[in-house]
């Protein structure tokens, strides 16, 4: 069974490692600038539909280890309509993390309904290479991953094509958005 659902309003989650720019890459956004000084987490920012691509008012959710209990994580993951998960591509335990902890914590959260991901590599401008073809391996083993942007909070690029993915995987599912238990 396939449901579609149209969405009055976007809700976006930002998870992944700390230190990974998840912050950075929300402030980036609203200020188009890189912050200098960070808090540990950003406050939920709501962006108006008439300053969004798709026109539909768009929250966006910070997550802190430091600040949020594991409950807490798990409601905000279960009200997330789309989450973009983090790495930063100069450091590749927070790639490797997004398969042993990340991937599987979200498919324990959210079993049955299938949430879409986008898989983020922030940080960019430290590497000369890219971290694509990991990217891609990961995504051929979870289809819930629906796009993979390789961004950087600090020189600004790709900022806002990351939020686009988001909004779009919602808005204009390329997949079922829901998955019904197979029967035997
Ligand atoms: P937690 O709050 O611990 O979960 O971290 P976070 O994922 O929110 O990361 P945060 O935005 O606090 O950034 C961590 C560090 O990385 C800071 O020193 C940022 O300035 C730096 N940083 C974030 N994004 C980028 C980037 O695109 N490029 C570079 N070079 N540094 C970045």
């Amino acid at each position: 069974m396939v449901r579609i659902t149209t969405r009055k309003n976007v809700r976006i989650l930002l998870l992944g490692d700390r230190g990974v720019g998840k912050t950075s890459l929300i402030l980036s956004l609203v200020s188009e600038e890189f912050p200098d000084d960070v808090p540990a987490k950003a406050e939920e920012i709501t962006i108006p539909a008439d300053v969004t691509p798709e026109m539909v008012p768009t929250f966006i959710v910070d997550y802190s280890a430091a600040e949020q209990t594991d409950d807490q994580l798990l409601e905000e993951i279960r009200k997330a309509h789309v989450i973009c998960l983090v790495y930063s591509v100069d450091d590749e335990r927070t790639l490797m993390r997004i398969t042993t902890h990340w991937l599987p914590l979200l498919r324990d959260a959210i079993p049955h309904s299938r949430c879409p991901i986008i898989l983020v590599g922030n940080k960019e401008d430290l590497i000369e290479d890219t971290t694509v073809d990991a990217a891609q391996e990961i995504m051929e083993e979870y289809p819930e991953i629906e796009s993979f942007v390789e961004c950087s909070a600090k020189s600004l690029k790709n900022i806002s094509e990351m939020f686009y993915y988001a909004q779009k995987a919602v808005l204009h599912p390329i997949a079922p958005i829901y998955i019904a238990d197979k029967q035997d």
